[in-house]
């Protein structure tokens, strides 16, 4: 067991039950789950939040037109939803759906504590309102005419509504940025955040009267609150806030909230704002993120049928496996900026990085075990400049990988294990064991060869945890290292398999054939 660290609370969005994820969505969570095996690996108390935003206009209107009713309709989405994260191994501590009463209660007690504050008002609502992003814009927001997110035209609307005083958390949101500038990540969001607030923020509207899919506003029930002040108090209310019990008071306030960069603004404007309404303390930090592109633009369902690659994760880890598909997620985008998604990149990843580095590294080093030394990880007794070049490379990557995941760098942190995974390699090129081998005086040097290299497997082993806790399995295995834990804290050290003994299994990953990849991919209906 790791020493105690603390509480790590890490959220992600609650998604859309609108209609199946895609590659875009599974990213986000990707990234989340990472960060949360991370922290439990640390010694991190670690909640983790995902769940799903069910109400809104525009999924009322999905159940009419498919002839149920919204609750059947987001049930059977949810069901989907969950699954797949249960193909991928999510390890979610909590899974809140807006629709559960235990959220509409306290999202209930949210709006109360703001409506108590003075900051909740009547008043009529005149705007031009986006239906799919569920946000009014004001004409000089529109991009052509048409929501600036999702490119649709808007539709004038006129509704009795109340409104929050949202212009009247302006200054304090930005002295907020001022102050703890930590609170918005990267910079660029926070920029952007800043100048939006500097333009002027009007009231917001946070509620609707047309339709009835929503919560209901305390006293008033004839509306429905606006989905994104429902949606965000998800964070509170999945602890049991804001009301103070045992896990909320153990939880709150969040330590990040993960979220795409289109949703940074309800998250760095309007949640902090509803927050300090209704007294409650701020999360600690919003990380936005960039998009996966198809074509150039975001990856979105609607797209997918007209390109040719894959969107759908499920297609993908049935044929490349859970772990293929989060390491090429992880290690090839950079977090904040867009990046292009193609199968061939990704089949590219897998190949080169899995198959070749690090699969090719594990069977040589545990084959070359079995046959020189009948599986016994033997005792290193030798050392030189190569042998010390490695053990430092391979020690030291544990600070740097922390340092790099602290700040959210999931591919410059895998960089670094595969620097190890490199060098190991490049390690069995200079010392070229098969020749040692046919020397008998050269025993020793062999020994510490192959010792060396289980050993650099091992803290490759500990460090991908956190990315592709399975292969660690596998590895660990191989390396007859199955039945020790596997600590943090033991990458720091270089020496620790005295004993072991290795046995060849499975190929960690086959080598694919990327044309015949492609094709069969293509082939794949995407609509
Ligand atoms: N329901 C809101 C979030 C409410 S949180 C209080 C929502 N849902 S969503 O399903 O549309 O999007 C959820 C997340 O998925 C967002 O963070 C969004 O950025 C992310 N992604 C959706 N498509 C994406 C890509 N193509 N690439 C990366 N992330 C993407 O917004």
């Amino acid at each position: 067991m790791a020493d105690y660290k603390g509480t790590y609370y890490i959220t992600t969005p609650i998604y859309y039950p609108s209609a199946k994820l895609h590659i875009g969505h599974t990213y986000c969570t990707v990234m989340t789950d990472a960060m949360a095996r991370f922290k439990r690996l640390q010694g991190y108390d670690v909640m983790f939040l995902t769940g799903t935003d069910e109400h809104g206009q525009k999924i009322q209107s999905k159940a009419i037109a498919a002839g149920v009713s919204p609750q059947e309709y987001v049930d059977e989405i949810v069901v989907g939803i969950k699954k797949l994260w249960a193909t991928m191994e999510i390890s979610y501590d909590d899974f809140i759906r807006t629709t559960e009463p235990r959220h509409m209660e306290r999202a209930q007690k949210i709006w109360q504590r703001m409506y108590d504050k003075g900051d909740i008002y009547k008043g009529a609502y005149e705007g031009l309102y986006c239906k799919e992003c569920e946000s009014f814009w004001t004409e000089s927001q529109l991009v052509n005419g048409c929501c600036p997110d999702c490119g649709r035209p808007v539709e004038r609307a006129s509704e009795e509504a109340y409104f929050f005083k949202l212009s009247k958390y302006a200054d304090k949101i930005l002295k907020l940025y001022d102050e703890h500038p930590e609170f918005l990540e990267p910079e660029t969001r926070r920029n952007e955040m800043r100048s939006f607030i500097e333009q002027g923020l009007d009231d917001l509207c946070v509620s609707r009267c047309t339709f009835d899919w929503g919560v209901p506003v305390p006293n008033d029930p004839k509306h429905v609150m606006y989905v994104w002040i429902d949606a965000l108090s998800n964070y509170v209310t999945a602890l049991g806030g804001p009301d103070s019990c045992e896990k909320y008071d153990k939880y709150w306030p969040a330590d990040v909230h993960l979220v795409g960069k289109e949703i940074v603004r309800f998250h760095s404007i309007i949640w902090p704002a509803m927050l300090m309404s209704a007294d409650i303390p701020l999360p600690k930090q919003v990380r936005g993120h960039g998009w996966l592109l198809l074509g150039g633009e975001k990856v979105s369902k609607s797209k997918a049928a007209k390109g040719q690659d894959v969107i759908d994760p499920v297609v993908l880890i049935d044929r490349y496996g859970i772990d293929a598909l989060k390491y090429f997620l992880l290690r090839e985008y950079t977090f904040g900026q867009d990046g292009s998604f193609t199968n061939e990149v990704m089949l590219k990843r897998m190949n080169f990085d899995l198959a070749n580095d690090l699969g090719n590294l594990l069977s040589r080093t545990v084959s070359m075990i079995v046959k020189y030394n009948g599986g016994k990880v033997p005792e290193a007794t030798t050392e030189d400049d190569i042998d010390r070049d490695l053990i430092a490379i391979a020690t030291g990557a544990a600070a740097k990988v922390e340092d790099k995941m602290n700040d959210f760098q999931f591919n410059y942190a895998l960089d670094e294990i595969w620097a190890i995974i490199r060098r190991a390699n490049k390690y069995i090129d200079e010392k070229m064991p098969w020749a040692l081998a046919k020397d008998e005086s050269k025993k020793a040097e062999l020994d510490t060869v192959l010792r060396n290299l289980v050993e650099a497997l091992r803290i490759v082993s500990i460090l991908i945890i956190p990315f592709m806790h399975t292969t660690s399995d596998r590895m660990r295995d191989q390396l007859g290292i199955s039945d020790v834990e596997a600590l943090w804290a033991d990458t720091f050290d270089f020496y620790k398999m005295s004993g072991a003994v290795v046995h060849k299994g499975d190929i960690l990953f086959p080598r694919l054939d990327i044309e015949k990849e492609l094709e069969a991919l293509w082939a794949i209906p995407k609509a």
